[in-house]
């Protein structure tokens, strides 16, 4: 048995009681020296001093002789308060690391993902360099036999002249000879009046002979030689393919500019994205994937364009059609750049500016519309006073058959069918044109005509149905049926956005990230192609949809530049009208377009959310009435078999049918 105060004197440990079970206290400054002796120590029974304070300065348990000894200056408190504290300090900390388990758990699974789909997608491009040089392969095969087919006969077609003269001459020589022989030899015999006939055959013969026509120059010549200009050639495979990649990471790119926060209803905002790698380092090169998103609670209607500098920054140019507070997401390989979402509060200009710009504000007045007799054509009664030019309303938020999700493109069949893209449900939705849903295709699946994000829908003379797929950066071919037949532009197209079919058939693809127009054979050759990113005649600052008139010209509508232009189909610009504002004839971002029998053009004014129709040399002529039911971003527009005004009204998630010039 040991004393207790032999114990105190030797160290200040005290051992306390709690049943039969020992535990220890002791203080930090002897506890090292001592711990081998305090592990048989803790077996023996209670006998030492209980401690009950603990010292707040040496955080340690102590005993009343502790506190009589060196701990008696020190503040202490009674130590089941301190256990109590230490208890709970050491299960928050618990806590705290316990929480962030699950958040690196999530990590980990994201990061997985991401190295998974790196990983696949390295098989995937693996796959499509080892397809298109096995093609390549095929294709210098195929060369190959060809120019070797082609020596073959035309060696062959030289080769029969030559050998035909040879033996031509061949013949010649032996007859020769043979005559020569025969003569030497008569003429070798004494002359005698018996061979006098037969000598003057061989006289005669040899007459014969000496001015016989023999093929004595060459018929043909010997050459046969290859010209192969490989230099050029070589050069391309040298650099063929890129494979295209950035360091950017989310998490370290950012983005500037007054857009970010706020603008104005109707005006064009801006936002800088600049790229960053994991250590904050700017990326130099574009390419990166990036999408950005105006919304509010109740969906995403608002429409800009990314435009890479190829330096690493990107900017995202909008147009807001309403006021109110917006987020703005922007992401980067699908995450969150640093601050995004951001809040985006977007107002209307002020009075006193209007006026300052010099307009009146009743130029703002939606809907407004030449009087009748402006037009020189009595407007029909409608039935009900009440109503605008609506016919009819389609549609709400929502995924299923009938319902939409920024629906996009709208065609009109000649069959009395109505097309809507529906660009984030991922398929087309077919109605009457009394509109009554029909059937959709392309919902999500594994086909091979999987929709993306059909943009653009146009039917073809043949029946078939042609989508823009923004963003698979094709066109895709269906059946009336909904079957998918065959995609076209696929490696050529950057963003389809609309498309139309011309008076020969040809696919008429808007590509609004290229600012480019194209147009294909149904088949996928490719016809021709016009315009280029810009302000000048032959270019677009955002090109959305086209309509074909009956000269088979080709009218775009170019958002970012406020006009609709209009081009041979060679690519000749001859007509462009409007400019940004909201006053008759002007647009804020046109997109739909169409054009009727007369050659009228409709033109969905999607920033000043209206309808306005010109005649086919670009006057203004009036505005479908869409006061009662206002649109809200409208995008594309069409004219159904039966003379009626179709317009994606993209903001309100439906499709309306209107009468108009009546
Ligand atoms: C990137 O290019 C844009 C447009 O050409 C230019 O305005 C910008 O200053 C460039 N930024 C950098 C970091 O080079
Ligand atoms: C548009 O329709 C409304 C009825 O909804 C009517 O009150 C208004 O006068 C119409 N506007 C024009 C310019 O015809
Ligand atoms: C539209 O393009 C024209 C040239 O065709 C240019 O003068 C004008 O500034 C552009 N407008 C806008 C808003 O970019």
């Amino acid at each position: 048995m040991i004393e207790s105060t032999w114990i105190s004197s030797l160290t200040c440990v005290v051992t306390c009681c709690l049943g039969s079970r020992f535990v220890n206290y002791v203080c930090d400054h002897v506890y090292l020296g001592l711990s081998p002796f305090f592990t048989s120590l803790s077996t023996l029974p209670c006998h030492v001093q209980v401690t009950e304070l603990y010292c707040s300065v040496c955080e340690c348990a102590v005993c009343e002789d502790c506190v009589a000894g060196g701990h008696g200056e020190h503040p202490n408190v009674p130590l089941s308060q301190a256990l109590a504290q230490h208890r709970s300090a050491l299960q928050e900390r618990l806590g705290t690391v316990q929480n962030r388990l699950p958040q690196i758990s999530d990590a980990l699974t994201f990061v997985k993902e991401i190295l998974q789909q790196l990983t696949n997608q390295r098989a995937s491009i693996e796959e499509d360099i080892q397809s298109s040089f096995e093609d390549l392969h095929k294709q210098l095969d195929v060369r190959k036999s060809v120019l070797l087919m082609e020596l073959e006969v035309t060696y062959g077609l030289k080769q029969k002249v030559l050998q035909a003269q040879v033996e031509s001459l061949l013949r010649g020589q032996g007859e020769m000879t043979a005559s020569c022989s025969q003569t030497e030899e008569a003429l070798g015999e004494e002359a005698c009046a018996a061979n006098l006939q037969a000598e003057r055959d061989l006289g005669e013969r040899l007459g014969e002979l000496a001015s016989y026509g023999l093929p004595c120059q060459p018929e043909e010549n010997d050459q046969l030689d290859l010209l192969m200009e490989t230099d050029g050639l070589r050069k391309s495979i040298h650099n063929l393919g890129t494979i295209v990649t950035t360091s950017a990471v989310a998490s370290q790119s950012e983005a500037m500019g007054a857009g970010l926060e706020q603008c104005v209803v109707g005006h064009p905002a801006s936002v800088t994205i600049v790229t960053r790698d994991k250590a904050g380092g700017a990326c130099k090169s574009g390419n990166a994937i990036l999408s950005a998103e105006v919304f509010t609670p109740d969906g995403s209607i608002v429409d800009g364009e990314i435009v890479d500098h190829k330096n690493g920054t990107y900017e995202f140019v909008y147009i807001v059609p309403k006021e109110g507070d917006f987020s703005l997401a922007l992401r980067l390989y699908d995450q969150h750049i640093k601050g995004s979402p951001f809040k985006l509060t977007v107002t209307r200009v002020s009075e006193t500016e209007v006026e300052r710009r010099g307009k009146s504000p009743g130029q703002k007045k939606k809907g407004s519309k030449r009087t009748s007799s402006a037009l020189g054509t009595p407007r029909r009664k409608t039935q009900n006073p009440i109503e605008d030019d609506l016919i009819f309303r389609i549609g709400t938020k929502g995924r299923n058959k009938g319902e939409f999700t920024n629906l996009q493109g709208v065609a009109a069949s000649s069959t009395g069918r109505i097309l809507i893209a529906d660009s984030n449900n991922q398929c087309v939705q077919i109605f009457s044109n009394e509109g009554e849903f029909k059937s959709r295709f392309g919902v999500r699946g594994r086909s091979p005509g999987q929709l993306q994000r059909p943009t653009g829908v146009a039917v073809h003379p043949s029946g078939d149905i042609i989508i823009a797929d923004y963003d698979n950066k094709w066109v895709s071919i269906f059946s009336c049926e909904g079957k998918f037949k065959a995609k076209l532009g696929s490696g050529r197209l950057m963003g389809p956005k609309g498309v139309s079919v011309d008076q020969n058939g040809h696919v008429i693809v808007v590509d609004n990230k290229a600012c480019t127009v194209f147009i294909f054979q149904p088949t996928g050759k490719l016809i021709t192609k016009f315009g280029s990113r810009g302000n000048g005649d032959k270019q677009f600052a955002g090109p959305h949809f086209a309509a074909v008139n009956n000269n088979n010209e080709i009218i775009v509508t170019d958002f970012h530049n406020h006009s609709v232009k209009v081009f041979t189909p060679e690519g000749e610009l001859v007509l462009k009208f409007g400019s940004n504002g909201e006053g008759n004839g002007q647009f804020n971002a046109p997109t739909g377009v169409a054009v009727d029998v007369n050659g009228n053009i409709i033109v969905a004014d999607w920033g000043n959310s209206r309808i306005q129709v010109f005649d086919g040399s670009g006057s203004f002529l009036s505005y479908i009435n869409t006061s009662a039911d206002p649109l809200y971003g409208p995008q594309g527009l069409a004219l159904t078999s039966d003379g009626h005004v179709v317009v994606a009204d993209s903001g309100n998630h439906c499709f309306k049918v209107y009468r108009y010039l009546q």
